[in-house]
């Protein structure tokens, strides 16, 4: 049996991530003993800690789900510091436990690391040139996951969306935002800019499964739902269809009529051309919908 460690479980992708390497499937039986840690059993900015700590469990698989994902307050020098610290150098920490072990290290980065003027969008290969702090510091913690070496995978995703995380500072899914505002208001504006996909937590953490078991290349891989990319007001459009929201007037609104202090890309589309392709996001919403019996 592998053990595999997963940090950040707590969060909305580790929570699926240990859902997934619990479950056994028909075929494999009980294949993993799963270790899900969060900031109360590890904090991965201390480089002593990780090391012993992870040292001594000796997990063949790493997967490391903890970032800090507040792009507006990255902006702020003092954030920014701590992004720095948890998105940029922690995962070089990771990365070279991993290899001293010999264990399979999977880190998750964003679209955010680009500078979205590509309206064709981003293959793995494609040049990153963050337009934000946060972006700077997801792209720092890649390079350092790349230069340490070793089996790694780094997987860039883009707006994630599935249960909210079950931690302190948890952060809810455009989604659940938008539904939530509709019973409250009866207009709602969204910005009809910045084209993307969606990502549905489960089918990450599936996919990443996918990836570790088929023992692929090392690398950099894009991990998102496939569809037609939207604009958040776009997508808050097919929400409202897909969960029959009536009566909420929905306004397109210009991104410098809802300033943030964070710049993002305005097309961020990740092209993936080394994996199957996942289901269209609007279907994943369906089944995210109807889990949680939200619509
Ligand atoms: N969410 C998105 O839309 C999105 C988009 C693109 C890429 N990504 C990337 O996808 C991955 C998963 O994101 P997510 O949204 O699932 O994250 P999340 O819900 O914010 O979960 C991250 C977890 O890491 C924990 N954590 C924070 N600092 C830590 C530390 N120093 N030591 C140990 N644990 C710590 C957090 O605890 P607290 O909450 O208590 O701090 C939280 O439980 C991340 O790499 C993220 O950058 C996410």
């Amino acid at each position: 049996m592998q053990k595999v460690l997963i940090i950040g479980a707590k969060g909305m992708l580790g929570q699926e991530l240990v859902k997934v390497f619990s479950v056994p499937s028909a075929q494999d039986e009980k294949k993993y003993e799963v270790v899900a840690w969060d900031k109360e059993e590890i904090n991965i900015t201390d480089e002593a800690q990780v090391k012993n700590k992870i040292r001594e469990l000796a997990p063949q698989i790493i997967i490391n789900a903890a970032a800090y994902n507040s792009a507006d307050k990255c902006e702020e020098p003092e954030y920014f510091e701590v992004a720095k610290k948890i998105n940029g150098l922690a995962p070089g920490y990771l990365a070279q436990v991993a290899k001293s072990l010999g264990a399979i290290f999977t880190h998750y980065s964003t679209d955010y690391i680009f500078d979205g003027k590509n309206k064709d969008g981003y293959n793995e290969s494609a040049f990153p040139s963050p337009i934000s702090k946060y972006g700077e510091s997801k792209l720092l913690g890649e390079k350092q996951v790349a230069a340490v070496g070793g089996q790694y995978y780094i997987i860039r995703l883009q707006r994630l969306f599935g249960s909210p995380a079950k931690s302190i500072e948890a952060k809810k899914s455009f989604f659940d935002v938008m539904l939530k505002l509709s019973q409250e208001k009866k207009e709602l504006g969204a910005v009809d800019e910045e084209l993307a996909n969606f990502t549905y937590a489960p089918d990450l953490a599936l996919q990443t499964k996918y990836l570790i078991e088929k023992k692929l290349p090392t690398g950099i891989y894009h991990i998102t739902n496939e569809g037609s990319p939207a604009t958040w007001f776009g997508a808050a459009e097919a929400l409202f269809k897909v969960a029959g929201v009536g009566g909420v007037k929905l306004i397109p609104l210009a991104s410098s009529l809802f300033p943030r202090p964070a710049k993002r890309p305005k097309y961020s589309v990740l092209l993936n051309t080394k994996l199957p392709p996942l289901r269209p996001w609007n279907e994943a919403l369906k089944e995210f919908l109807s889990e949680n019996k939200r619509s």
